[in-house]
């Protein structure tokens, strides 16, 4: 049974009948697991009161675009960027035109335009409106760009009217939402994905780690299992519950992953390392807590295995995928990496600027492979996790890919 557990849902609404619907719709898709916040259309306004949606949803209903304190609320770039997937119900036939036409005139479709989610369109019109070859060639555009549609239905309509418009119940509906991230790109895969910071100690109650908060490599997890995956998570210490349906093995320092990963390279198709190893550890492990006394002291510091280079280097080695975390000269950098550690591909991320990369949730990346790059402009880092699974898809020839 499809799902929504961990998921963003930012329900756009716009201004038709079937609006009233769209306070049900809140309820099926919080029943599926979603945390949902509603964009509504000035029209929509008119059918249903903003305020009905924020009691059912829980969260602040926006409606605006050009509104100071709106906007310094969550942003509409912010509230697309939170989105992992938008979807508009009832879409009328106006919204699809400016859907279709790339129009950002107002809240919802600038949202719309500025995100990287999917998007799934639920449409409601007169049977006429839907009919039209106007309306026809808007849905055909929006669909060729890879939107999802779930309806109409058919039957007696608000105004009398027999036929296609009406929108779809919103059970289905959010079936059909939850259903978008079950892509089956990796069908029958297994994919080993490390995440986190390892801890490397110094004594029994001190060590040397990163700001390494693991969103990435649990968003990569997570996208994994949404492609079909049989997807295990090697995860040093981190603050965040394990996504659904993934294996996870907590390990602490570099060795402790290292072992772990080898031993699951029997059972390994694509690994993907995400985690922020150290390079280095304490030369020894003191057996007592250090006591503070000289003024300086020397900490000697050896180097620590490379985990990804010996999983390319294994004799049935997987489509091996690093990262690269860089503050400099980053693709150079990137693919030097690449090349010496033996990776398939490689995820470059400025890791200089704060507000993508270590513990933020957002990421921006340039991923490269042999013969080929493509950059992932700046978005939350669940909608980037699907962006990189669908490459390893590609790379490796999944049809879908
Ligand atoms: O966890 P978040 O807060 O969400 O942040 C995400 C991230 C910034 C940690 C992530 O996007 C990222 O860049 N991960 C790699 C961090 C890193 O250690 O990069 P690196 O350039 O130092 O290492 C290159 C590659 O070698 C990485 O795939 C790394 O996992 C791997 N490595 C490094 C050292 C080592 N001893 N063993 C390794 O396998």
């Amino acid at each position: 049974m499809a799902h929504l557990f961990n998921r963003n849902v930012l329900l756009g609404v716009s201004g038709g009948i079937a609006a009233y619907k769209s306070a049900e719709l809140v309820r099926q898709l919080q029943e599926l697991g979603a945390t949902v916040r509603v964009v509504m259309t000035r029209g929509a306004q008119e059918f249903i009161t903003p305020l009905t949606l924020q009691a059912l949803s829980g969260n602040p209903v926006h409606t605006e675009l050009l509104d100071a304190e709106a906007e310094l609320g969550m942003s509409h770039i912010e509230l697309a960027r939170w989105a992992d997937l938008l979807l508009i119900a009832p879409a009328t036939a106006d919204l699809l035109a400016r859907l279709a036409a790339g129009r950002a005139d107002d809240l919802l479709t600038t949202v719309a335009l500025a995100t990287a989610a999917p998007l799934v369109l639920a449409p409601a019109m007169n049977q006429q409106m839907w009919r039209d070859q106007a309306t026809i060639a808007n849905v055909a555009a929006l669909a060729s760009r890879g939107y999802t549609f779930v309806g109409p239905a058919s039957g007696e309509q608000a105004c009398g009217d027999i036929g296609p418009g009406r929108m779809e119940q919103p059970a289905i509906i959010a079936a059909a939402a939850a259903g978008v991230f079950e892509n089956g790109l990796l069908e029958g895969k297994r994919v080993v994905i490390t995440a986190g910071p390892t801890r490397e100690a110094l004594d029994p109650v001190r060590y040397i780690s990163n700001h390494s908060s693991g969103k990435m490599g649990y968003a990569l997890a997570q996208a994994a299992v949404d492609a079909g995956a049989r997807t295990t998570l090697v995860s040093g210490p981190v603050n965040l519950s394990a996504p659904d349906h993934a294996r996870v093995l907590h390990v602490e320092s570099a060795t402790q992953m290292l072992e772990q990963c080898l031993q699951l390279l029997p059972e390994c198709d694509i690994f993907i390392a995400c985690a922020a190893v150290a390079d280095y550890r304490p030369a020894a492990i003191e057996q007592q807590k250090i006591k503070k006394g000289p003024e300086h002291i020397n900490l000697q510091l050896v180097r620590n295995p490379d985990i990804v280079a010996a999983v390319a280097a294994s004799e049935h080695r997987p489509f091996t995928v690093g990262f690269a975390a860089e503050t400099n000269d980053l693709l150079a950098h990137a693919r030097d990496k690449m090349k010496r550690k033996g990776l398939d591909m490689i995820v470059a991320n400025d890791v200089s600027n704060r507000s993508i990369g270590f513990n933020s949730d957002n990421n921006e990346a340039t991923v490269l492979w042999a013969d080929g790059e493509q950059v992932l402009a700046m978005t939350g880092k669940s909608a980037m996790a699907r962006q990189i699974i669908q490459i390893i898809a590609r790379q490796l020839g999944s049809p879908a890919g």
